[in-house]
């Protein structure tokens, strides 16, 4: 899925988060966005998943203006071609892992137990489906969150810290699935991320600051 960002600005009264931000990630690409603590990282994601507003600019979802939508149609869109993972992850702490897994394809009437499991094995929580979050390590719940954005094969996953608070092993293993899901079904990835290790394994890395953003 393609994803093109014009003269992107946003502000909350007279504090700009950021202004003139511009970018394209092509099909299948991997970028990852860089930045000082407090400089927008994930108002941006959540502007390319249509989650948050701006006041300035455009942004395009396989040519798609997902500001001229409704709060449906964008919803719609979102819910079919877009995976999030979270800064803080957001699972369900009354479901199981592999019903919070499940949640997009119920939300889409595909519900597969088969694609469920596999996908519990694929990021390396076999055995790990009736657990409740709780019961979870920081770094399974933060592959819980990985799993459950990938589940239905968006063709964009935007990835927020996904691997913040993790050892580099266990971080390691992480970006380990979440790439490889990725890669497996051609998906495009944004990655919002700290670490130069994870940022390291993309195709592309764009910093962003107060001027904009810029390679
Ligand atoms: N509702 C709000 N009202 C005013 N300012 C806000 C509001 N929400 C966020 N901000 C400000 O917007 C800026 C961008 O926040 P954002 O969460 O996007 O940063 P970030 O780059 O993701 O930071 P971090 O690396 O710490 O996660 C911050 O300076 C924050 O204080
Ligand atoms: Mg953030």
């Amino acid at each position: 899925m393609s994803l093109r960002i014009q003269q992107l600005g946003k502000h909350y009264g007279e504090v700009a988060v950021f202004s003139n931000v511009s970018l394209d990630v092509a099909p299948g690409e991997f970028v990852a966005i860089v930045g000082e603590s407090g400089v927008g990282k994930s108002t941006l994601l959540n502007c390319m998943a249509g989650l948050d507003s701006w006041d300035s600019g455009t942004v395009e979802l396989d040519g798609v203006d997902i500001g001229a939508l409704s709060d449906d149609q964008r919803a719609l869109l979102r819910r079919k071609k877009v995976g999030f993972v979270f800064q803080a992850f957001h699972v369900l702490p009354h479901l199981d892992v592999a019903q919070n897994i499940a949640l997009p394809l119920l939300l889409l009437g595909q519900h597969d137990e088969a694609r469920v499991a596999a996908m519990l094995t694929a990021v390396g929580l076999d055995g790990l489906g009736a657990r409740l979050p709780q019961q979870l390590s920081g770094g399974q719940l933060q592959r819980v969150a990985i799993a459950r954005a990938l589940i239905h094969r968006p063709g964009l996953l935007l990835a927020d810290e996904p691997t913040g608070n993790l050892d580099p092993a266990t971080a390691a293993k992480v970006m380990d699935a979440l790439v490889a899901q990725t890669r497996e079904h051609g998906a495009s990835l944004v990655l919002v991320t700290h670490s130069e290790i994870a940022a390291a394994r993309a195709d592309r890395v764009l910093h962003l600051s107060s001027e904009g953003i810029r390679a």
